[in-house]
């Protein structure tokens, strides 16, 4: 449906008698400023954006808007890497940005209730003074919102150990957009209790629902970590030592792989020298092992790098400080954003049962091969989930914009289909990636996803266009 309302000055006027005048902003710098995101280059203007600061107020806007049948695009950092929080067909933006405290942190039963606006860095430093420990930890931790990793049921490096933001979701508060407020489940470890609405409101980027309490489980924080950086002469066997890891029963708390020119354009945009890629090398694991006894850790890591020196490698790089332990994370957290300023690209986010990560790669260089493009592959090689950055290069505007380009897209998903994968392991389907959809699911698997969001959002409000197109 497009038919949607335009946004008239009576609205607004109602708008600002939600949430205060100074909440409600129509200037054009304004709209320009949340008209993107991180995915790639584009840009959608709102009529309007909104800044609530409690569930009322968003029932009261979404009532509104379900009337007037004017699209609400819900928006936490605007960090995202698949375009859910732009809004495709104007309308409201609603930014959950004031929604940014943490309620408590229950220290008895290692839960929290937190606002969907508070940042994923200053929430796990809250915790973490208590000795507590929220894992997730995408790239952009420093920035990106709680509530989107719930919309995008985010991952991270640690979640190869302890599970995605969908591991620690036990309850939610939503606003439907047809105004009622919903609770999901119960603030238990367990529960067997009807439809599990709560998983189904994580991942559904926002289309379902204004997520506006988070409760979430902690753990204790492990006492200390271990970090490794492995240098590979081969990417094949990079990958395939993922798998042997383990296999061989070790459990990392990280294990991301980087290819060569990741790291190489990543030193570069941050201007780091702390390590020398050598001319031979095609990929790096950084390993990192945690617990609470560091005796135990250094058996570990040893016995790991002694696996590692069945592959042809360099010499390990043995994080000697905290300040090298940060600049190796900082390194690979900015690689993404370092390959998007250096080249024309597009990000995929393959994932793929960790012993398929080989073919998965030889499978990729082979499509880029067919279609002339290079990429860079990097990411939570532990869980099997790679991040593609495919290189425009040489293609043209046409072959880069056109269906060339999706073929190849395509080819690639496929892949990870055949591979017993799927298109998506943390950046969630939002705009860009909706048209591959069907690689995956059958028409049948579909149309119940359809239906599903039409019993919650039945005049097809909440963001629209996005997912299932
Ligand atoms: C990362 C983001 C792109 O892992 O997911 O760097
Ligand atoms: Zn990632």
């Amino acid at each position: 449906m497009t038919n949607y309302t335009k946004l008239t000055p009576a609205i607004i006027i109602a708008l600002q008698h939600i949430v205060g005048e100074n909440n409600v902003l129509v200037d054009t710098q304004s709209l320009a400023a949340y008209s993107r995101d991180e995915t790639e280059d584009l840009m959608y203007l709102p009529e309007v954006v909104v800044k609530p600061t409690t569930p009322k107020e968003i029932a009261d806007i979404l009532k509104i808007a379900n009337k007037e049948l004017i699209t609400v695009t819900p928006r936490g950092a605007g960090t995202g890497l698949s375009g859910g929080a732009l809004p495709v067909f104007g309308g409201i933006i609603l930014s959950m940005e004031r929604f940014n405290k943490i309620l408590h942190i229950d220290e008895r039963n290692l839960q929290a209730t937190v606002e969907p606006g508070v940042i994923n860095e200053v929430f796990q430093n809250a915790v973490k003074e208590k000795g507590l420990f929220y894992p997730p930890d995408p790239a952009s931790k420093g920035s990106c919102f709680l509530g989107g990793n719930v919309a995008e049921s985010s991952g991270g490096p640690k979640c190869v150990k302890y599970g995605t933001t969908k591991d620690y979701i036990l309850n939610l508060e939503v606003v439907l957009p047809t105004g009622e407020l919903i609770y999901t489940g119960a603030n238990t470890l367990k529960n067997a209790t009807g439809y599990n609405l709560t998983q189904l409101m994580v991942g559904s980027e926002g289309t379902l629902g204004i997520v506006t309490k988070i409760i979430v489980k902690l753990l204790p924080h492990p006492a200390y970590n271990l970090l490794m950086l492995v240098p590979f002469r081969n990417l094949d066997q990079a990958c395939q030592a993922v798998s042997q890891t383990f296999r061989a029963g070790f459990t990392p708390s990280a294990m991301e792989l980087m290819e060569r020119d990741a790291l190489l354009w990543v030193s570069k945009y941050v201007e780091s020298h702390v390590i020398k890629i050598e001319d031979d090398i095609e990929a790096h694991l950084l390993i990192e092992v945690d617990g609470n006894d560091v005796e135990v850790l250094m058996k570990e890591m040893e016995a790991i790098a002694e696996l590692m020196t069945k592959y042809n490698i360099a010499d390990i790089l043995f994080a000697e400080s905290e300040a090298q332990k940060q600049e190796l994370w900082k390194l690979r957290r900015r690689i993404n954003e370092a390959v998007k300023s250096n080249a024309i690209s597009k990000e995929q986010d393959t994932v793929v049962p960790r012993a398929e990560l080989p073919a998965l790669v030889k499978g990729i260089k082979q499509i880029g091969k067919n279609y002339h493009f290079k990429s860079v592959c990097y990411g939570h090689a532990g869980d099997g989930n790679l991040h593609i950055r495919i290189i425009k290069g040489e293609l043209t505007d046409q072959q880069w914009e056109g269906d060339y380009i999706k073929k190849a897209i395509s080819e690639i998903f496929i892949l990870c289909k055949q591979l017993g994968g799927t298109i998506s392991g943390e950046h969630g389907i939002g705009l860009i990636q909706q048209e591959y959809m069907s690689i995956v699911f059958s028409e049948k698997a579909l149309s119940i996803q359809k239906e599903i969001k039409k019993v919650f959002d039945p005049n097809g409000i909440l963001n629209p266009g996005k997912i299932f197109g």
